[in-house]
């Protein structure tokens, strides 16, 4: 039994997620959820989220999924597939009693494994940032989506923002 593909990302109104391999907003309370969703599993992310990050996040492990073979930072996984990526996930997952494996960015990640995911957690940022790199809609005839949970800009957040969930309607595994 395999353990569920999740999908964890911020999204401007218009799509954005990133601009010159950077986050664009500061948003504490996001980031406070984000722990929470990764605290203890096995995260699967690019090369270049990766190295916008800087290191490995304490608490969690890191998978960086990488073609370049010499790319060896310390303390985290490199896998040189998605594929490879996710089965060392899933049995890392097994070993540490993880309920989830969160796949968290970046653009050509999340476009290849929003087929295979389960779950998305979404965070609409409610701006209209420029960037380069985009996060489609998920797909309705895939995907149906809890009811949305607005939340106005806290002290430490630049925008408002409104978590979103998407669940994975039955038998569309490979859609989306
Ligand atoms: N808002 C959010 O929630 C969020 C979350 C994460 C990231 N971001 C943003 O997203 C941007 C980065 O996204 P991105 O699309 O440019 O890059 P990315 O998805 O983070 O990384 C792309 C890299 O991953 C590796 N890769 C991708 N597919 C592969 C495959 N099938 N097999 C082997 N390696 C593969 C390649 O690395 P090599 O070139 O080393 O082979 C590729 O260059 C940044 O601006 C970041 O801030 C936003």
């Amino acid at each position: 039994m395999s353990v569920p593909i999740v999908l964890i990302v911020a999204v401007a109104d218009n799509g954005v997620i990133g601009r010159d391999n950077t986050l664009i907003w500061r948003l504490r309370s996001d980031l406070q959820r984000f722990k929470a969703l990764t605290l203890g599993k096995p995260m699967v992310m690019g090369r270049k989220t990766f190295q916008s990050i800087g290191k490995p996040l304490p608490g969690r492990e890191t998978i960086v999924v990488t073609r370049d073979a010499s790319f060896r930072p310390e303390g985290v996984f490199t896998a040189p597939s998605l594929e490879e990526a996710l089965a060392l996930a899933q049995s890392r997952a097994a070993a540490l009693g993880a309920d989830a494996v969160p796949v968290v960015g970046g653009g050509e990640i999340y476009r290849q494994a929003m087929p295979l995911a389960e779950r998305i957690y979404l965070t609409r940022v409610h701006c209209q940032p420029d960037g380069d790199t985009y996060f489609p809609d998920p797909d309705p005839a895939a995907f149906v989506a809890d009811l949305p949970e607005a939340h106005p800009a806290g002290e430490h957040d630049q925008f408002a923002f409104t978590f979103v969930d998407y669940t994975r309607r039955p038998a569309t595994k490979g859609h989306g």
